[in-house]
């Protein structure tokens, strides 16, 4: 089957082109002057519209499996087709956690019957206890490791505890020490992998809560049991790990300005530090509470405006290198909660696309960056590139087709996730994706899902697990 997409502007992160894509099966076969006659089955007359290499949403937590009530791997896929994104990698802590090849193997095998886009898997990092199992992780194609810095998990599902006090201590496993991390870094250096973590140090957590003397009323409140000084010192520790082994250190869903600077200084040392972001520090603040509610609760949580400023500039400025949703779904009852007891985490997949275009018909950053910062950044961060990520002969036909003037509202009830809520409910956005084809195939045509579930596992590419 060979498909043309005829009259469009093509962007990378480096130039913008018209330019026509001709796709055979499922791969990239040429790009041709636009306009050029050319036999094929199908033809796609898309004048008008920017055509990206798909977009990749490198952090999910599909929930599946473990939580249905929150989330499954069908729902979620579907939601990125949605929303114009054709991979995923899907976070290690569903329940049972990905801690070996052997449970990494049983998670691909289980997503592949119900997957809307492709999917990349990330393993978790239990420090000492499960070291010896990174370079079969690696091997098996985990396109980076996760270590949840200063938590506690539970000794059978490894799944996050987040209050330790009264479990007993045989079935916990304590948090990775600052050597044990030390020597996580060495393995993964050694693999050439890429460890990442959640950088919000714990026990700066419990200081701070002691110090508030009392459960967590009001956002002021909240934001001040999780300070900056928690992600910060993280980040610095992280830091001076990657210096010290040569591990490339990537930090997610980093949330203040504080954190930018200390990634950015790292790098113009040369440390191998990265950093991603989500579109809920970059759109919302501390202020949006009184109007939304728990619904934009999430763990590090939103800050203020100077935080999101600074945010900001370290995507113009390349200090950042991806940004991913941080997807963490939980049902609508779990987040009627109070704001003491309402778990952490936003409904985002979906909507990760819609934001960034919306940010870049703005202003606030080139669709070239957006390229980059979607797609090809992080297909290289997590060693998809060129397979993804990339629109060029030979890559996957995974392309995402944008409609820069389309205007429109966001709404919870046409979400396709299981949790039919966000925070950018009734948020009039410019800039949609109204059609997405994952390895030729199409998937997506104008915000609605298409075809069966044909969604597969993409492997990191990883020579040096080769050649050990
Ligand atoms: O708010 C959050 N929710 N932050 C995290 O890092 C984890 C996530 C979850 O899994 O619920
Ligand atoms: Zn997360």
């Amino acid at each position: 089957m060979r498909a043309l997409l005829s009259g469009g502007m093509v962007i990378t992160p480096s130039s913008r082109v018209r330019a026509d894509i001709l796709i055979d099966g499922e791969r990239i076969a040429g790009m041709l002057e636009s306009g050029a006659k050319v036999d094929v089955d199908q033809r796609y007359e898309i004048d008008g519209m920017l055509v990206f290499p798909g977009f990749i949403d490198p952090h999910v937590h599909s929930r599946d499996p473990g939580a249905p009530e929150k989330e499954d791997f069908a729902h979620c896929t579907k939601a990125a087709a949605a929303g114009g994104v054709t991979t995923i990698l899907d976070m290690p802590n569903s329940m049972p956690a990905v801690v070996d090849a052997e449970s990494f193997e049983e998670r691909a095998r289980q997503h592949e019957d119900v997957a809307h886009v492709d999917f990349g898997l990330w393993g978790l990092s239990t420090g000492a206890e499960n070291l010896g199992e990174l370079p079969t992780l690696f091997k098996a194609g985990a396109v980076a490791v996760k270590v949840f810095w200063g938590y506690y998990l539970d000794r059978s599902t490894r799944a996050l505890v987040y209050e330790p006090g009264g479990i007993h201590a045989d079935a916990l496993i304590p948090p990775p020490d600052v050597g044990e991390l030390l020597e996580v870094c060495r393995t993964v250096a050694r693999l050439g992998g890429v460890l990442a973590a959640h950088c919000e140090e714990s026990s700066i957590l419990r200081a701070a809560a002691r110090d508030l003397g009392r459960d967590v009323e009001t956002y002021d409140d909240l934001l001040a049991t999780r300070p900056v000084a928690a992600e910060a010192a993280c980040i610095a520790l992280g830091a001076e790990l990657a210096r010290a082994t040569g591990c490339r250190f990537h930090v997610v869903h980093m949330a203040s300005g504080r954190g930018v600077e200390l990634v950015r200084q790292a790098q113009q040392k040369s440390i191998p530090l990265t950093a991603e972001t989500c579109p809920h520090y970059l759109t919302l603040t501390a202020a949006d509470h009184a109007a939304l509610g728990t619904t934009m609760k999430v763990f590090p949580p939103i800050r203020d405006e100077e935080d999101r400023e600074s945010l900001w500039r370290g995507v113009a400025d390349g200090t950042i290198t991806s940004i991913g949703s941080d997807h963490a779904p939980h049902t609508l009852e779990e987040k009627h909660s109070s704001l003491a007891n309402a778990p952490a985490g936003v409904v985002g997949v979906e909507t990760l696309v819609p934001l960034m275009l919306d940010a870049a018909s703005s202003g606030r950053v080139g669709m070239e960056r957006l390229a980059w910062i979607l797609s090809e950044g992080t297909a290289r961060l997590y060693g998809i590139y060129p397979r993804k990520g990339a629109l060029r002969l030979g890559a996957d036909a995974d392309i995402t087709v944008v409609d820069p003037a389309a205007t429109w509202t966001i709404s919870g009830d046409r979400l396709h996730s299981k949790q039919r809520f966000t925070p950018w409910d009734g948020q009039t956005v410019r800039g949609r994706a109204v059609l997405a084809f994952l390895r030729g195939a199409l998937v997506m045509q104008d915000g609605e899902p298409v075809g069966q579930p044909r969604g597969k596992l993409v492997r990191r590419a990883n020579p040096q697990v080769e050649e050990t």
